[in-house]
């Protein structure tokens, strides 16, 4: 089974996906920490996130272990995530590693869950279940804040609230792969819904689909 998360920048899928592949024993890519990783490499070393022939070769270069560091899920990470995840090669470079995990997926699991901004478009588009996962900006910047600072980072709302709008823009207009639902995702709109309603929403569309 292969299950596709897309939407905006705190939307809920990392929640949503951790339960689902809890749930169903599936393992889980969180596909924004390719980009975070491609673009935290760029910044680290002093260069500009928007020159293509280094961010291909910061995206060739990328390894399984450079996903676990924890600087990743700071805003200076994300934003730099969005800049190189408008070039078409970088795309392209990851589009490999992310088909493959879904085919793949580690560990023996019976399948994946993949969350990102194009996986039911065009990395997995003939997932078995599509979700497109939405909420308010402003709800959503209160959500990072929280989790930021739950992480000890620094989060001040205002900030949190221009870098997502900046960012949702950038995802929305690029010319390849922009955020949008696949045709044929859910799409739920999770800023009155608590995590639990979430997860039991998703859950009653997956049985409706597998029956
Ligand atoms: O966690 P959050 O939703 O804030 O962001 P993320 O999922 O870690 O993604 C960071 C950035 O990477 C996004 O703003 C997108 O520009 C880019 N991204 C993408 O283009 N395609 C994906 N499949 C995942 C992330």
């Amino acid at each position: 089974m292969i299950i596709a998360v897309d939407g905006p920048a705190a939307s809920g899928k990392g929640t949503l996906t951790r339960r689902l592949a809890e749930h169903f024993g599936l393992a889980r890519l969180d596909t924004g920490l390719l980009y975070r990783a491609v673009g935290f490499r760029i910044i680290e070393e002093g260069d500009d996130p928007e020159e293509t022939a280094i961010a291909v070769a910061a995206a060739e270069r990328l390894q399984a272990s450079d996903l676990n560091n924890p600087a990743l899920r700071g805003e200076a990470a994300a934003s730099a995530a969005s800049v190189v995840a408008a070039i078409p090669e970088v795309r392209a470079t990851l589009r490999a590693f992310q088909q493959n995990f879904a085919a793949n997926p580690p560990g023996g699991a019976p399948g994946a869950v993949l969350d990102g901004r194009d996986i039911g478009t065009v990395i997995c588009p003939g997932a078995d279940i599509k979700l497109f996962l939405t909420a308010s900006p402003e709800v959503r910047a209160e959500r990072r804040v929280k989790e930021l600072q739950a992480k000890g980072l620094e989060a001040i709302y205002t900030r949190i609230l221009r870098d997502l709008q900046d960012r949702d823009a950038r995802d929305a207009s690029r010319a390849v792969s922009p955020l949008e639902p696949a045709k044929d995702a859910l799409v739920i709109d999770t800023s009155e819904k608590d995590a639990d309603t979430v997860f039991e929403t998703a859950l009653a569309h997956i049985t409706s689909q597998n029956n």
